[in-house]
């Protein structure tokens, strides 16, 4: 659904809530928090979406990925997950059923992770994805709502997956790069959620269908504050700029601009191809952080160290003007 959609459905509806929620649905963010304990809080979130890629085993893995990071970009750590699956049974082979699930059982084990059971449909469209839920310190939760005026913000993955995936459907991209993106969107992001709690952050978001300045924008509404990108220093995959400049972009990119227009800023300086990736719709994309100042750089050599090499800091949290983003 574009942005806003799902807005307007639910405008006006009371849901039911009580003390326990952390994080509901009052508030835009990655998943819902509920507290246990004073030492516990459980973290849900589901996720699942039709193939963005023709093998069926990476497809999976995609999913898995991609369901998992949403607990990740909280400060959690998943524990269980159950599978989402609708599936042309009469139509297609099982054994491409079986693939799917093989991927995303594969991304479990690799996340540590258990699936204690999930549902299936048929439909004549495959749909795959897993609910997943983790665990986190009440205190130690990472909401959209608190990035501080100073942090730097780093971003763990590149941009262009939307804008790739659209070339590959046009058989415009290499095998080697395809592959590439494949394995990038297979990639958790438990590893740089991992080093990242061992610095001064203050908030966390992973970029998924509303593209880094869509999920940028809801933090800097949610904690009041503005924020300043710097384009050159944002990672792009290889190719990007170039299909974007083809016009190989997604709907949805477009839609993310829209939606975003009057709180985003961007300089003449800024490359069309530039923007247009800003707002590409990420699938299973990085995690987006804001570390202190005094700790960007250490943050950096963290990521860069166990080889997340791609990781960038691409901007700062400013105080003027609030709620507004500004691109140069
Ligand atoms: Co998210
Ligand atoms: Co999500
Ligand atoms: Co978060």
């Amino acid at each position: 659904m574009s942005p806003g959609d799902l807005d307007k459905a639910l405008c006006g509806l009371v849901f039911p809530t009580d003390e326990n929620v952390l994080v509901g649905l009052d508030r835009a963010d990655d998943a819902g928090v509920y507290q246990i304990s004073e030492e516990l809080a459980l973290i849900q979130t589901v996720d699942f979406f039709t193939p963005i890629v023709d093998d069926p085993y990476w497809f999976g893995q995609i999913a898995a990925a991609n369901a998992l990071s949403d607990v990740y970009a909280m400060g959690g750590v998943p524990k269980t997950a159950m599978n989402l699956v609708a599936f042309p049974a009469k139509e297609m082979e099982l054994t491409v059923l079986r693939q799917i699930i093989q991927g995303g059982i594969d991304k479990l084990k690799e996340a540590g992770v258990v699936l204690l059971g999930g549902h299936s449909i048929e439909d004549r469209e495959i749909k795959y994805g897993l609910s997943v839920t983790g665990i986190v310190h009440p205190d130690k939760i990472l909401t959209k709502g608190n990035i501080r005026i100073g942090d730097c913000l780093v971003l763990t993955k590149p941009l262009g997956f939307g804008i790739i995936n659209t070339a590959v459907k046009a058989a415009m991209v290499s095998t080697e790069l395809t592959e590439k993106v494949t394995k990038l969107m297979a990639t958790l992001n438990r590893e740089a959620a991992e080093i990242m709690v061992n610095f001064d952050i203050s908030g966390c978001t992973d970029i998924t269908g509303f593209g880094l300045l869509g999920h940028l924008a809801e933090m800097v509404c949610g904690s009041g504050v503005g924020a300043r990108i710097d384009f050159g220093e944002v990672p792009v995959i290889e190719k990007a700029l170039d299909f974007a400049d083809m016009g190989m972009i997604p709907t949805v990119a477009y839609e993310n601009r829209e939606f975003r227009r009057e709180m985003i800023t961007i300089a003449d300086t800024v490359p069309r191809a530039v923007q247009d990736v800003l707002f590409d719709p990420q699938t299973s994309g990085g995690l987006l952080i804001a570390v202190s100042g005094a700790d960007a750089g250490n943050l950096m050599a963290a990521l860069h160290g166990v080889g997340i090499h791609e990781s960038a800091i691409i901007g700062v949290v400013v105080e003027e003007p609030a709620e507004r983003i500004m691109v140069a």
